[in-house]
């Protein structure tokens, strides 16, 4: 068996999915659970693009002990300098140096012809290993560049320093074949390819990125990148986890395993799906809801006789045990503090009582608390980051009726701490309470997008309202939990609001990768 090394890029690619905003206690929750899941490599975010971003990878990098953290960085000195102020103090950095070598990049982009390339690709990974003990190096547009112009400037990257090389399908263009063939000539031409690790980082604009990685394990891929439930940039990139799984249940096939811990894959989902809004889809392979469900009448059957027949992969594998009702309206605060370390999460004492005063609240109004439940609330509290100002909601009240306009009455709190009320008209009762909203704070709100989701099932389910919004030119993404949909779309509204503001910037300030 050939051991395949996971670098997950959730935190720098996946970040980069339209939308999506995480704060500094949301990355590193999320970064925590991917050490959990056993990867081999995070890579954090990209120092140079941001000051949010060179504090995430910072904070991750002091946090993280047992994955390797690893930071973005462009062919300069200036984002190499910055990717080892934010990673020195990690137990085990390195960097992951890129730059484009297609035609059409080289030409267009950079608007450097292949030789100026190939020089600043090699003096930057020289200038990376001063600092760095170990340097990946990244042939951006890899699919859509000459073979022969790979082999000359990976031959040079090697000389420079490299241990680790990538070549990213980055816009999702290559298919399983070419792919696999690029491998091999690789390995084939390249004289001194012995000495490094062949990565593979695939995007999924044509739907192929998991049969394209395959294949480039197949070919001799020892590193896989890719994110979790496949989030990134436009289509998205690789699903780890299909990769994961695939590699487990076709091992016959493949001949090579990843060290994940394959049953934290549906809390890694849930929690990466959580925070940045990005709805894992109910037919999604490995962690789709409905992914174990059996529903013709012939397939439920073939189940009930014998599981294998129509189930290639067990709930149980994945970590999909079923949803237990574990804590009710009588459970004490050292169950729950129990449960909430079994779930994952180690919350500190202020946090602790937030999320049990909300448990005890929800056990009030719901029959039945769901892990999934206690997990929403968990997840909430531990990535508020309470000491920035913000606007917070009082309360919200709305008239609604088939003949009336809706009316909605907002009190909240501003980032000065007065209270401020208004009232407000929309065509719909959430346009009621957004319009009223916009009117408080200061600044031009727009809503651009507006989702909904039921944690659980149950008509007394709690609802997730993620928003995303342009302020002050700037986009944004929120999210708000509570039981009732219009309070989960108020706070999810607040919630976008106050990122704005605190990261002073706009939500997609990423340097163009
Ligand atoms: O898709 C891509 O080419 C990238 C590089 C920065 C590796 O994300
Ligand atoms: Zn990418």
């Amino acid at each position: 068996m050939r051991k395949v090394n996971i670098f997950d890029t959730t935190l720098r690619d996946g970040e980069q999915s339209a939308g999506v905003n995480l704060n500094m206690a949301e990355k590193v929750e999320i970064a925590k659970q991917l050490e959990r899941l056993g990867v081999d490599i995070i890579e954090a975010g990209f120092p140079a693009s941001s000051k949010g971003d060179f504090q995430a990878v910072e904070a991750i990098a002091k946090t993280i002990k047992n994955s390797s953290v690893t930071g973005l960085a462009r062919a300069n000195k200036r984002d190499i300098d910055a990717a080892w102020d934010a990673l020195k103090s990690s137990e085990d950095p390195r960097i992951h140096v890129f730059l484009a070598t297609s035609p059409i990049h080289m030409k267009y982009k950079l608007k450097k012809g292949p030789e100026e390339v190939l020089q600043y690709s090699v003096e930057a990974v020289q200038y990376a290993k001063q600092k760095f003990s170990v340097v990946q190096w990244s042939a951006e547009d890899a699919t859509r560049s000459d073979k022969d112009y790979l082999v000359k400037i990976i031959t040079e990257v090697i000389k420079a320093g490299a241990d680790v090389i990538n070549l990213p399908d980055t816009v999702g263009y290559t298919t399983p074949k070419e792919y696999g063939e690029l491998y091999d000539y690789i390995l084939t031409h390249v004289p001194n390819i012995e000495n490094v690790i062949l990565s593979t980082h695939c995007h999924d604009d044509l739907g192929m990125a998991t049969a394209n990685t395959l294949a480039a394990i197949e070919h001799g891929a020892l590193q896989v990148e890719g994110t979790i439930n496949g989030i990134g940039e436009r289509a998205g990139n690789v699903a780890l986890e299909e990769i994961a799984v695939a590699l487990h249940i076709r091992k016959d096939f493949y001949q090579a395993a990843t060290g994940l811990k394959l049953d934290e894959i549906k809390r890694t989902s849930q929690l990466v799906s959580k925070l940045t809004g990005m709805v894992v889809p109910g037919n999604k392979a490995v962690v789709g809801a409905n992914a174990f469900a059996h529903e013709a009448g012939i397939h439920q059957d073939g189940v009930l006789k014998e599981a294998s027949t129509y189930e290639i992969i067990t709930p149980e594998l994945v970590g999909f045990a079923s949803n237990r009702l574990v804590l009710g309206k009588h459970s004490g605060r050292h169950a729950f503090k129990d449960r909430a370390l079994e779930l994952g999460f180690e919350l500190d004492q202020d946090k602790l009582n937030e999320a049990f005063t909300a448990f005890k609240a929800l056990t009030d109004r719901k029959k039945h608390v769901t892990d999934d439940d206690i997990f929403a609330i968990l997840a909430d509290k531990q990535t508020n980051q309470p000491d920035e100002k913000q606007y917070e909601l009082e309360s919200v009240q709305v008239q609604y009726g088939t003949l009336n306009t809706p009316t909605a009455t907002v009190r909240i709190k501003t980032p000065e701490g007065s209270i401020l009320e208004e009232a407000g008209t929309g065509s719909g009762s959430v346009e009621a309470i957004y319009h009223t909203i916009s009117k408080m704070v200061e600044g031009t709100v727009r809503l651009m997008d507006y989702k909904l989701q039921s944690v659980g099932s149950g008509k007394d389910a709690l609802a997730d309202a993620y928003v995303k919004i342009n302020y002050e030119a700037s986009e944004s993404g929120g999210r708000g939990s509570a039981q009732d949909v219009l309070e989960a779309s108020a706070k999810a509204f607040l919630n976008a609001i106050n990122r704005s503001m605190v990261s002073k910037q706009p939500a997609r300030n990423k340097v163009n990768v």
